[in-house]
């Protein structure tokens, strides 16, 4: 094996430095765990791409504590300190460790600083538990660092070199009752480290059609489709595994745009799985008339898909299956209520594939792509043939633009943000900046501007441009286009969509802001 530009953690002797170790192989890097004392030389020839300083039963006032060399922290590679990791880090640049007054052990509240915007940090809210386990603690840090974290008993509980990329942590995030702990060392490693994450979508493919043809056997499945790359990839894996026990639905709910309908359009034609075309747009529409509250919105959608997919699974005999293509994004920010006990409050929405899912619903899930983000689809997308049009092309959310019309929905107002997005789908190619942007999109908001067109006063619907690059889609920059391009957008969607009179660009990035705006 390879090991040269990995991820080496230090072991300094911690009950748990072979979790570090189980977790960092299941975000897809190979680790390496070696010695605390492992030599500067051999260190340098490895090339790693990152280093983790692990727990330790001992302490920096031990009569022979385990040290380090400083000289690491000149190599310029970044590094996290967990735990006695973040101890030592703090001893060597020449702050103070003692013993905590109490000996902390067990699940606490972490508060992430106001002022931090650590991208080891990204994605995660501001108040989260994590897991202690120590009995001293850094009382005081050199000026080169500033803390990014705290809890009620340790007021530096998170620390970060102001100009290198060292960061430390008193608690553990390895272990799984610290709530975000994989996003943490997922952070640390993917997007501080920059490690590639190929381990873990090595053989995914052969392993998941086994496993789905394991669990389907002789019964049949209904996947819902929608043309983006998720539910695709889902039918493809699913296609593979059991043939034409496939079948897949594709809802027209009213509310998708004309190049999801094109881009659905060309799967029938190219693909050679079964496709069933359900036109629901009356049924959608009838059931979303009067809604504005977001959250209702969404589970209503939920619960329409799932009456359809039901209602088709009994024309089909032998169904026993709904497919879905949920991906681990959907579910960290779903939560669904049914299975996870966790508590409402920590919901950021409801996808319409997971919290909208109803109780009552009889069909079993398979969702091969569940534990995957977004980036590691696309690979295995990539890996498995997909066309590019499908690859590449923008997510589309299943409510489709009944999320991105806030406030009233009616015929005419879906018809006005239909225009408008074709506008923007038109210009964003014509402009070559399709690909170099994550999502794109309009906004319907629920408010009227004044304007004057053609010397006449206009009082019309206000609209938003949201435009976003990402690569999981759980954090999110608002992409900084062109002034030109908005410029066009602006124009062209003032002059020739009825009903529109102002356009603004949204420059929140996500978090604090999601991309959707509901
Ligand atoms: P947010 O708004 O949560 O969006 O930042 C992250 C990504 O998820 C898409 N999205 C959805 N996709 N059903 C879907 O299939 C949903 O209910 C849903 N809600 C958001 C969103 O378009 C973005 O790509």
């Amino acid at each position: 094996m390879n090991h040269n530009s990995s991820i080496f953690i230090f072991d300094f002797g911690s009950q748990y430095s072979h979790l570090i170790a189980r977790k960092i192989r299941e975000i897809g890097v190979d680790p390496i765990l070696c010695s605390y004392d492992i030599s500067i030389s051999t260190l340098r020839n490895k090339k790693p791409k990152g280093i983790i300083l692990s727990g330790s039963p001992c302490s920096i006032y031990d009569k022979n504590p385990l040290l380090i060399s400083k000289y690491i922290f000149r190599l310029n590679i970044p590094i996290l300190g967990i735990c006695y990791g973040m101890q030592l880090i703090s001893f060597l640049f020449g702050g103070t460790v003692e013993k905590s007054k109490y000996k902390e052990y067990g699940k606490t509240n972490f508060i992430i600083e106001n002022s931090s915007n650590e991208l080891l940090f990204h994605g995660i809210p501001k108040n989260s538990v994590v897991w202690m386990s120590h009995f001293d603690e850094v009382k005081n840090i050199t000026k080169e660092f500033k803390v990014i974290g705290h809890t009620s008993s340790c007021s530096i509980a998170a620390i970060v070199h102001r100009t290198k990329n060292i960061y430390a942590v008193q608690f553990h995030p390895e272990v799984s009752h610290t709530e975000f702990g994989v996003f943490i060392l997922r952070n640390f490693i993917l997007h501080i480290c920059k490690a590639k994450n190929n381990m873990r979508l090595n053989n995914f493919i052969e392993k998941s059609i086994n496993q789905i043809r394991k669990t389907v056997s002789n019964k049949k499945v209904i996947l819902g489709i929608s043309g983006g790359l998720d539910s695709f990839v889902t039918a493809y894996l699913i296609h593979n595994a059991i043939g034409n026990s496939l079948h897949c639905i594709f809802v027209d709910t009213g509310f998708l745009t004309k190049r999801e309908k094109d881009n659905m359009s060309y799967i029938c034609e190219k693909m050679d799985f079964y496709i069933k075309i359900i036109d629901a747009r009356e049924r959608f529409l009838s059931i979303l008339t009067g809604i504005t509250n977001p959250e209702v919105k969404r589970k209503m959608i939920g619960k329409e898909f799932i009456s359809i997919f039901q209602n088709e699974a009994k024309k089909i005999k032998n169904v026993e299956f709904l497919a879905q293509g949920t991906i681990h994004s959907d579910v960290i920010e779903s939560f669904p209520n049914q299975k996870n006990k966790r508590k409402k409050n920590f919901s950021i929405k409801s996808h319409h594939n997971v919290g909208g899912l109803p109780h009552s619903m009889k069909l079993k899930l398979i969702e091969p792509l569940k534990e995957l983000f977004k980036d590691e689809v696309k690979k295995i997308g990539s890996k498995l043939g997909i066309p590019k049009d499908i690859l590449y092309k923008h997510p589309f959310p299943g409510p489709g633009l009944s999320i991105r019309i806030l406030g009233k929905i009616n015929k005419k107002r879906i018809s006005m943000l239909q225009k408008a997005e074709n506008i923007l789908m038109q210009e964003l190619k014509r402009s070559h900046l399709y690909e170099s942007v994550s999502q794109a999109f309009i906004v319907l908001l629920p408010i009227k501007s004044v304007g004057v067109m053609g010397d006449k006063r206009t009082y019309e619907n206000a609209a938003v441009l949201r435009v976003t690059k990402t690569e999981d889609f759980m954090t999110a920059n608002f992409s900084h286009l062109p002034y030109e391009f908005l410029e066009k957008i602006s124009s062209r969607i003032i002059n020739e969509v009825e009903g529109i009179n102002r356009l603004v660009y949204d420059i929140t990035s996500k978090p604090p802001a999601t991309i959707e705006w509901e």
